[in-house]
Order: structure tokens, then C-alpha cells, then sequence
């Protein structure tokens, strides 16, 4: 993958037209961190081939094995306050699931930050995660300065570590062909764009109409606070609320909204 393979497939006015491409780097999300405070524009895009310490939500790591899949980072300058920034989440999600739609695939977004394809097991159909969103702002004097927005797609990989074999696919396991990696960045790249665009105009409300067009809840629903997994809320998810923080009933009838968790 080079800066003119991409050049000539994509179809964007701002995003990705600033490029780079590494064989390998630490994790992309740091890569476009150090770029955006040395003045990167808005649209930069960082694509690794492989990443050694790529990095998913909740301190985790994310399986970055070379040459399968897409790793990538984008950087944005939302003309939106910090508090109105972690909706990014939900609204890439809804852009790769706008991009794997024009690969013939029916995604689900699980909140906040996870997609899914519905993959037959045994006699079952079993949700298993293909890709993940990490968002990471820098704020100063109740701005945001930047966002990163990185997005890890299991594009061609085939196994997985024991660890996460249970609960993740690929594109390739989907359609049962691998795929064009640089055919993925553009078309996820323009299904972003005009949704970045919405965002900035309209905010949250952009990001929670986008999310909620492919979002499927699991029911009933189990919600874990990160790090604490022994508190946890239990019941029906409803839906998104205005600002992007989950809501969701408990067996009492009492609603919470949950900011962040792990959703299962
Ligand atoms: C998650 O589901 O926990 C989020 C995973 C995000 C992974 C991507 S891969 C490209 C970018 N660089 C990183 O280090 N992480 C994100």
C-alpha cells in the first residue's frame, strides 16, 4: 500500500489526501497523536502494515499481525467543544459499517466502539467482533485542540490468539475471499467524510443518528465499569441518549445512562 495506489482510488475531498504509510509502527494512534501537535491538518490519515504495541479500549492491546488487516488513524480538528468528542466513537463505527455494507456484509455496531458480523456456529449464529474504535483528544482552555480517531479492521486474518479466537472474525470469514486492504481504506474513508462533515455541523446528534442506524443491542444486556467487573448493571438496552452515554432499564424499571463499559 503507497500514497499514489491510494491516490488513485479515492474519492474524498480532505480525507486521506494527507497520507502516510508505514510497514510498522508502534501503534498508528501515537503515530498521529505526534503529528497533529506538530501541526497536522484535519484528514491526515497514518496506515501501519503492522503495529507492535497497537492498543485497543480499556488499556488493552490490539492483535496487529503484519500484512492482514488495516490499522489506521486519522486526525481530526472538530470545530465542536471536548465534552461533545467521545460521540466520535459511535460515528466511526457507523462509517465502517456504512464502508463493509458496500462490501455485500450486514455489520452491527455493539456500543460503543465495537462492529460485528453475525457468523454461524454449529447450529447458532454468534455476533463476533471484525473491528474496534479508538478515540483519543487533546484539549486545552475548553477546546479540543485534536482528535485521533483509530480504527482496527480484521480485514484477511484467519486465526486469532486463543485469547480472543472466541469472540472475533474477519472480512475473509465473512465472504470467504480476502479482500483488497487499499479498496477498505477508501471505501471507509468516503462512507467517513461526509459523516465528519455532519459531525461538525450538527455534533452529537449526528454521530447517535448514524450509530443507531446499524446498532444492534444484545438483550437482555449486561453492562461491566472498566477495571471494576464485579459492578455491573443488568437489563434492557433502549437505546442511545443525545450525548452518546447508553441507556438502559434495569429489572426494577429504573433507567441508567452509562457513560462508558463494557457492553455484553
Ligand atoms: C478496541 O476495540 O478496543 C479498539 C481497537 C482499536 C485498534 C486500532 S488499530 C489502529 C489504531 N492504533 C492503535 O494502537 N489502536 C487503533
Amino acid at each position: 500500500m503507497d500514497e499514489a495506489e491510494l491516490a488513485a482510488r479515492l474519492h474524498t475531498r480532505w480525507l486521506g489526501r494527507a497520507f502516510e504509510w508505514h510497514a510498522s509502527c508502534g501503534s498508528t494512534n501515537d503515530l498521529a497523536a505526534e503529528r497533529a501537535r506538530a501541526g497536522a491538518p484535519a484528514g491526515l490519515v497514518i496506515v501501519a502494515d503492522a503495529q507492535t504495541s497497537g492498543r485497543g479500549r480499556l488499556g488493552r492491546s490490539w492483535h496487529s499481525p503484519a500484512d492482514e488487516n488495516l490499522y489506521l488513524s486519522i486526525v481530526l480538528r472538530p470545530a465542536r467543544p471536548p465534552s461533545e468528542i467521545p460521540p466520535l466513537t459511535l460515528l466511526a463505527g457507523a462509517g465502517v459499517a456504512r464502508a463493509l455494507t458496500t462490501f455485500g456484509l450486514t455489520p452491527r455496531l455493539k456500543w460503543p466502539n465495537d462492529v460485528e458480523l453475525v457468523e454461524p456456529v454449529g447450529a447458532t449464529n454468534r455476533r463476533r467482533k471484525v473491528c474496534g474504535v479508538l478515540t483519543e483528544m487533546a484539549s486545552a482552555g475548553g477546546s479540543a485542540l485534536h482528535v485521533v480517531v483509530g480504527i482496527g479492521i480484521n480485514a484477511n486474518a484467519v486465526d486469532f490468539p486463543p485469547e480472543i479466537a472466541e469472540r472475533a472474525t474477519s472480512l475473509r470469514r465473512a465472504l470467504g475471499h480476502a479482500v483488497d486492504r487499499v479498496e477498505l481504506l477508501a471505501a471507509l474513508l468516503e462512507a467517513f467524510e461526509p459523516l465528519c462533515e455532519a459531525f461538525d455541523r450538527r455534533g452529537p446528534a449526528a454521530a447517535v443518528e448514524a450509530f443507531e442506524a446499524h446498532a444492534a443491542f444484545p438483550t437482555p444486556c449486561r453492562v461491566t465499569a472498566p477495571g471494576r467487573p464485579s459492578e455491573r448493571l443488568e437489563g434492557i438496552a433502549l437505546g442511545v441518549e443525545p450525548d452518546g452515554a447508553l441507556r438502559l432499564q434495569d429489572e426494577t424499571g429504573q433507567i441508567h445512562r452509562v457513560i462508558s463499559g463494557e457492553l455484553s
